[in-house]
């Protein structure tokens, strides 16, 4: 019958298999077409002032405030492990109204990068936020407006100033890498600038260039003990803006940043495909702090595989186009390849 002559092509079966490629670990490995590299993660860390042990994050299981000290271990650490970079956070005893501890050199964010510097040399890219909110007592990521029509505004061009000497008081303390990331226009022409004219032409710039006005950075708030009131839509971009971010990116391009970012990353893949395939400079995306929440709650409470969501929502940004990424997971996936 029709069945048993096999000389006659089934008409319903496929000519074109893709599945070719997915029949064995070895195979699959041979045709990925984007790996997670240890050296292109870049490891958020916060630097507490005035504590003796390190204090865990309550919203962000696994995630501390350091110490100076645990600051040196987890360094160590993170260049046993191969990462590319550490971007340090700092959290002050205390905070006045224009962050002046910010640039202080004893401040801890500065004493942080010196202590980091100190323990890695040159064998890990050491890379400091260059923003106000930790430092201000408003938590806001510049300087209010004291009076006049706008007051209690951020003043976008007086907070420039506080950049520049925020800037070169991390690159005096040893920073490779500067990262502001207040969304204040200007802020990389002017924080290039600065570092030019004292000295720190060899200092790079990585800009928060498409930062969004996210719920997702709700963790992060904790983490740094933010005093934050309100909202930071009138400097960081709306959710809804796609094209804008291009734009944000051009402009910092211009200004001279090395490498741009888009911030949240994993519900800002288009932006980021967007911005990885017009780029003259590498791009760097956040996968921040409620996206690291979400998956550790989920995980704790056995609704999802945390290492394959972990390893899979890395991968899902370095596909987008991302060339680098920063994820509080960083130094757990480079030193477990099952994450990657
Ligand atoms: C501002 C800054 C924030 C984050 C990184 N830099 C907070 C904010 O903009 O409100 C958030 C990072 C995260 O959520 O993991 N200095």
């Amino acid at each position: 019958d029709f069945l048993s002559r096999r000389s006659v092509p089934d008409p319903q079966a496929p000519t074109v298999r893709p599945r070719h490629l997915r029949t064995t670990p070895a195979m699959r490995r041979l045709a990925r077409e984007h790996v997670v590299d240890p050296s292109a993660l870049i490891l958020p860390v916060f630097v507490r002032e005035d504590i003796d042990d390190p204090r865990p994050v309550e919203a962000m299981p696994g995630v501390v405030q350091h110490t100076l000290d645990s600051l040196r271990r987890e360094a160590a650490a993170c260049a046993k492990a191969g990462i590319g970079a550490i971007d340090l956070f700092g959290v002050p005893a205390t905070r006045d109204e224009t962050g002046s501890a910010a640039w202080a050199e004893d401040g801890i964010l500065n004493r942080g990068i010196a202590a980091v510097r100190a323990e890695v040399g040159d064998e890990v890219v050491v890379c400091a936020d260059t923003c106000l909110d930790e430092f201000t007592s408003h938590g806001h990521c510049g300087l209010i407006r004291p009076n006049g029509p706008r007051a209690g505004e951020v003043d976008n061009d007086a907070t420039l100033a506080t950049y520049q000497a925020m800037a070169v008081s991390q690159a005096e303390a040893g920073a490779h890498m500067v990262s502001p990331s207040g969304m204040m226009d200007g802020q990389v022409a002017a924080i290039r600038a600065a570092l030019d004219a004292t000295g720190h032409d060899d200092v790079a710039i990585l800009a928060y260039s498409a930062k969004y006005a996210s719920a997702y950075f709700g963790p992060f708030r904790e983490a740094v003990g933010s005093t934050l009131t309100g909202d930071r839509r009138a400097y960081q971009q709306d959710p809804a803006n796609r094209r804008e971010g291009m734009r944000e990116v051009m402009l910092d391009v211009a200004e001279g940043a090395d490498i741009v970012m888009v911030k949240p990353a994993g519900p800002y893949l288009d932006v980021l495909a967007d911005v990885a395939a017009a780029s003259p400079v590498p791009v760097a995306a956040y996968q921040v702090s409620g996206e690291y929440a979400m998956v550790e709650a989920a995980a704790q409470r056995g609704w999802i595989d945390r290492e394959r969501v972990i390893a899979e929502s890395v991968l899902g940004i370095v596909r987008a186009g991302a060339d680098m990424v920063l994820t509080y997971w960083a130094r757990e996936i480079a030193e477990n390849p099952a994450l990657r």
